[in-house]
């Protein structure tokens, strides 16, 4: 049987990686078969790519440069290591998505739905996730708790304005998309982790 396929999405500091972490560790202690990957990335081509758009000397890299090389990076990703895993049957955990894309190349950088779906149309039609889990947090607070933003990362240093606008774009995806739950994440890891845990086994992940 076909496995699953599960994202994670959220502004800067809003504990992905953490909390992949730890549902990490009750996936195995249950034996679960998954894989936990990454965006950009997740693949040596594309964590090549994923070089390239972070770099911070890359200033005078366009809008839509920047979402090209994104989905560059995705479609690499989906048929390398996604698509192959999903047919072996495994649970596939993945930080970020094309909502991603949705959040700050279309909403924040101002490129538009349209464009940003037109150009990951693969990824939305062919491998929808089967769940998106938002980690709810707005970038004010989450910058607050991680003591401030990474000013080597191209993505990172832009400034609150735009992260702002990063979190309104997720709030809409939210509106749109039914496959997309909110888990509010202003309590403990562990308390946020157990939240994410407990929305897995409701949808039939687990
Ligand atoms: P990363 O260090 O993985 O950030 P985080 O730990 O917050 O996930 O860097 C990924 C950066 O790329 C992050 O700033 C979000 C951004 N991004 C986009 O702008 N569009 C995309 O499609 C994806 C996948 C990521």
């Amino acid at each position: 049987m076909r496995g699953k396929f599960i994202t994670f999405e959220g502004c800067e500091g809003s504990g992905k990686s953490t909390q992949i972490r730890l549902l990490s560790e009750k996936l195995t202690a249950l034996g679960v078969d998954f894989i936990v990957t990454r965006e950009p990335g997740g693949s040596d081509v594309a964590e090549q790519i994923r070089k390239i758009i972070l770099d911070g000397g890359n200033d005078k890299m366009c809008d839509e440069c920047e979402a090209l090389l994104y989905a560059a990076a995705r479609i690499q990703h989906l048929k390398e290591i996604v698509e192959p895993a999903l047919a072996a049957g495994k649970l596939v955990v993945c930080d970020r998505y094309v909502d991603s894309s949705l959040a700050y190349q279309g909403a924040a950088r101002g490129l538009g739905e349209k464009y940003v779906e037109e150009i990951n149309s693969a990824a939305l039609k062919d491998y929808p996730p089967d769940l998106t889990v938002f980690l709810n947090i707005s970038p004010d607070k989450a910058f607050e708790r991680k003591h401030g933003a990474d000013l080597n990362d191209r993505m990172e240093k832009q400034g609150l304005e735009f992260h702002m606008k990063v979190y309104g774009g997720y709030l809409a995806l939210l509106d749109k998309y039914p496959r997309i739950c909110a888990v509010e994440c202003g309590g403990t890891k562990w308390e946020t982790s157990e939240k994410v845990f407990a929305l897995l086994k409701d949808k039939g992940i687990i």
